[in-house]
């Protein structure tokens, strides 16, 4: 069934809609009900792929050479549009990757504020000036484009990811072409139509749809990319440093997984602590790559904060994600739920004692969706089990308990990732601990581990990242530092003592 404003999705090339190469099309669903189809999209491969990368290599120069602020002022006239369409935009954005309505305004304010900051950023300095040993020498630091940028994204935050690798590549003068992922490629056709009204010239950004193995991985591996710029799973983001490695140029820059925990001392604020939880578990079905999978909870209050945290889970609405009052839409895919369930059986068999059960709701409404209720349970730590260690994505949580902050540090600290956590204390040396010896990229005090700013750089460690972060934080990715040093002297004076005088014999 093709749904209310059904879209025939093209390839944008050049500044221009075209069709793939292939002549043949992919299906966009909505996850809350697979029977209606948002679009058609483009079944792209390599011979787009090549026509993209050319389009933006030939256009490279020529961005380059526009005014620093002159790029800018292309962001603000996209913040414009998108603006005037955010409500138009966060249902499409609902219907095409399941989350709540409140969520997909939130992910399309997170997309205007990455190119609000991009935008400021314009009239700002771009490099330094720094002193030399030698009078007559100024020294500058300058930032210099990359060239051409390959932006592979999620389906979770549509709106926001490609924003924080498009809005810094293009301010800085690189080129760009974007592959979203194919379970929200409506979403990525939009974000480029209103780069396309907001005057970007040919070939700056171009869009490729299409499956990762079909057109990301020539994307990946063409020659003429630069960078790649990547968000999503650590199995994808792996295989994209591993080809990248192999040429001399190219860099990878991924951010991916993450096994992330809300701490919660003896001293918390009870209620703190439970909505922290919360917001960390279930917020996008559990599907952010900054979603808590572990409470680690210490002993003295593990009852209590149980109790109230399952009550709690016990009331929040799953359901339609277009309704206001939904705090959790479905999952994105059926993969996606088959990997939520297999994690929830080995949950058992590595001993959980379950709380919540999971399972399907049952229901009209949720019969044509890929929907799930929250799956708890309580289980000492131990390094060898599988589901403390690894990412889920999804509604599955276990309550751990822990009994010293050295504990609780060790704890958080085994599994493969390191991307965000949260500490509930009132005790500010126990919070100093944390912030000191755990291992994250995002840190938060009495805050759930989800909802950072743009203006934050965004990234992990271990697994959950490559160490340049994005966001506010790509620029490192999508530039390079250059020294430029002028001698305003008549004659050459060297640093180091280095004699610069030339002696005959
Ligand atoms: C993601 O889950 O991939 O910090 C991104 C957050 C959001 C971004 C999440 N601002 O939760």
């Amino acid at each position: 069934m093709k749904g209310e404003s059904f879209i025939k999705g093209k390839n944008f090339i050049n500044g221009q809609w075209v069709a793939p190469t292939s002549g043949q099309s992919l299906e966009s669903r909505n996850p809350a009900n697979w029977d209606e189809i948002i679009g058609e999209f483009p079944r792209s491969g390599v011979k787009d792929v090549q026509q993209a990368v050319s389009a933006a290599r030939e256009a490279f120069p020529i961005w380059r050479r526009v005014s620093r602020i002159k790029r800018a002022e292309c962001l603000d006239a996209f913040v414009q549009l998108v603006k005037r369409d955010h409500e138009d935009i966060s249902r499409l954005v609902t219907r095409e990757a399941g989350k709540s309505i409140n969520e997909s305004r939130a992910d399309v304010t997170e997309g205007i504020h990455m190119i609000q900051h991009e935008f400021g950023l314009g009239r700002m300095p771009f490099g330094d000036i720094v002193a030399s040993e030698i009078e007559g020498k100024d020294s500058y630091v300058r930032r210099k484009p990359k060239g051409v940028i390959a932006a592979i994204t999620p389906w979770n935050f549509p709106f926001a990811i490609p924003l924080w690798l498009i809005g810094p590549s293009l301010l800085e003068g690189n080129t760009v072409i974007f592959k979203p992922s194919e379970d929200t490629p409506m979403v990525g056709q939009r974000i480029v139509e209103y780069f396309e009204q907001a005057g970007l010239p040919p070939g700056v950004l171009n869009l490729v749809q299409g499956s990762g193995e079909e057109a990301g991985k020539p994307l990946v591996r063409h020659p003429e990319v630069d960078v790649v710029v990547f968000t999503g799973s650590y199995e994808v983001g792996s295989e994209i440093r591993e080809a990248c490695s192999k040429d001399y140029k190219k860099m990878a820059v991924c951010e991916m997984g993450g096994k992330n925990a809300v701490i919660v001392f003896e001293d918390a604020d009870l209620s703190i602590a439970v909505n922290a939880a919360t917001l960390s578990a279930y917020k996008t079905t559990g599907q952010r790559c900054t979603s808590a999978g572990r409470l680690i909870v210490h002993e003295r209050v593990i009852d209590a904060f149980e109790r109230e945290f399952i009550k709690q889970t016990r009331r929040i609405i799953i359901g339609d994600p277009l309704s206001e009052k939904t705090f959790m839409g479905p999952l994105i895919n059926e993969a996606g739920r088959k990997k939520v369930e297999s994690y929830n059986d080995l949950a058992v068999k590595e001993g959980g004692k379950v709380l919540l059960e999971g399972g399907r709701p049952q229901g009209n409404i949720y019969e044509k969706g890929f929907f799930v209720n929250p799956f708890v349970y309580r289980m000492e730590h131990s390094p060898q089990s599988r589901v403390l260690r690894e990412e889920v994505f999804g509604p599955h949580v276990a309550i751990i308990p822990f009994n010293t902050v050295e504990e609780a540090i060790r704890i958080y600290n085994d599994t493969p990732y390191g991307l965000s956590l949260a500490a509930i204390t009132e005790d500010y040396r126990k919070a100093w601990l944390i912030r000191e010896e755990c291992e994250y990229g995002l840190g938060y005090v009495n805050l759930p581990t989800i909802g950072a700013e743009v203006h934050l750089p965004f990234g992990g460690i271990k697994k959950s990242g490559t160490g340049i972060p994005s966001a506010s934080g790509l620029v490192d990715a999508v530039t390079h530092k250059t020294a430029w040093t002028i001698n305003h002297a008549k004659e050459i004076k060297m640093a180091q003592g280095l004699k610069a005088e030339i002696e005959h014999e």
